[in-house]
């Protein structure tokens, strides 16, 4: 009989693991609470940024490389299941210098990057100019990461839905996972409102909401929201055409989604602690309005579409959380924190494998589900 998969969470995490276990010939459940707004996935900048990210040497690098690396096959797997584009781009992303001291910093990321064979570029204000001629005078310089890229995560999870219904993963919307079920210490189900679900192998995806199912043995403040405010902005003609980090914020150009003629650029993005509050507030509207007029002045003329703000699910220590629980067949993918768009494929692949009883193929020790950094959060 062929086991059967509960994927908790909707998001692109989810959404992804749900789809591959399928292809692997599991029966695939995934159970959508459907939080919006919030959802982090659907308001995501799509920024596929290992290299910005990572500022310096850590667990994440590897994981974070992997997964950009994987990143091209994995985009067109998904366009040849789901039958419909996915926009990306690879023009790499910028990050402007604020001052002496921040381009200090940039250059030693640039260092560390080089010692480990990756490609970073120091730019002055003209080479800087050369390659965004829109942007604002650079007099600390900017570095360049040119194998960073960006994909639209809205996009992106709408065609990940497709997909799942290609390779039949039976898709429950607006049914919130209440209770894992456990029997031995092994996984039996998941509870949703009014039935239960049985269950080999679970899949816990639900991004900052991962802590509050019960019974999967996460501490409840393992996993908790950092809130993203961001607002998108319209422009008369192309602007950018490559993410830019600028100081307090940074501005992606929008891959789709843009009326004819018009060009949105997104403006990104707070990191506020404020629970599961996912409204806007003027302050930040006002901060990020003053962030993309000071980089970009031609955004001055821009007209002002929307805002919106997204909850990113963060572990305790930063980390992502990744593997296998203590309970048998409990697995978990969380805490992704800025990088949940970027760590997809990583992601899915390595719950696949685990699912299946093989080698993940990447060292998870840090990201272990368990470790005590989870249970102890400052
Ligand atoms: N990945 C950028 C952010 O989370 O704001």
């Amino acid at each position: 009989m062929k086991q059967r998969a509960v994927v908790v969470g909707g998001g692109v995490l989810g959404r992804a693991t749900a789809w591959f276990l399928a292809e692997r010939g599991l029966k695939v459940t995934l159970v959508d609470a459907n939080h919006h707004p919030g959802k982090a996935s659907l308001v995501a900048g799509g920024m596929l940024a290992p290299q910005v990210e990572c500022k310096e040497p850590s667990p994440l690098v590897p994981l974070a490389l992997a997964s950009r690396g994987a990143y091209p096959g994995f985009l067109e797997r998904l366009q040849a299941v789901a039958r419909r584009a996915v926009p990306s781009s690879w023009q790499g992303i910028l990050v402007v210098a604020s001052s002496e001291a921040h381009a200090e910093e940039l250059r030693k990321q640039q260092a560390w990057q080089h010692e480990q064979g990756l490609h970073a570029q120091w730019l002055t204000t003209e080479g800087l100019r050369a390659l965004e001629p829109e942007l604002a005078p650079a007099p600390h310089g900017a570095l360049f990461l040119p194998d960073d890229g960006q994909v639209d995560a809205a996009m992106l999870t709408d065609v990940l839905g497709a997909a799942l219904q290609s390779v039949g993963v039976e898709h429950l919307v607006d049914v919130p996972a209440e209770r894992l079920l456990t029997r031995g210490g092994a996984v039996t189900g998941v509870v949703v409102p009014g039935r239960t679900l049985g269950a080999d192998v679970v899949a816990l995806t639900a991004g900052s909401w991962s802590s509050r199912v019960e019974g999967t043995g996460l501490a409840s403040k393992a996993v908790r929201p950092v809130r993203g405010q961001m607002l998108v902005l319209q422009a008369n003609g192309p602007l950018l055409r490559r993410p830019v980090f600028s100081s307090g914020g940074y501005l992606v150009p929008r891959l789709a989604g843009s009326a004819e003629g018009h060009h949105d650029v997104l403006v990104g993005a707070t990191m506020e602690e404020a629970g599961y509050d996912a409204r806007t507030t003027a302050k930040a509207m006002h901060g990020l309005l003053d962030v993309a007029m000071r980089a970009l002045p031609a955004l001055s003329t821009a007209s002002l579409r929307e805002g919106w703000a997204g909850l990113r699910p963060a572990s305790a220590d930063g980390l992502p959380i990744l593997g296998r629980s203590p309970i048998s067949g409990l697995l978990v993918a969380a805490g992704h924190l800025r990088n949940g768009i970027l760590l997809t494929p990583i992601t899915a692949k390595v719950m696949a494998h685990l699912a299946l009883g093989e080698e993940p193929g990447v060292d998870l020790g840090a990201f272990s589900p368990s470790r005590p950094a989870l249970a102890a959060p400052a």
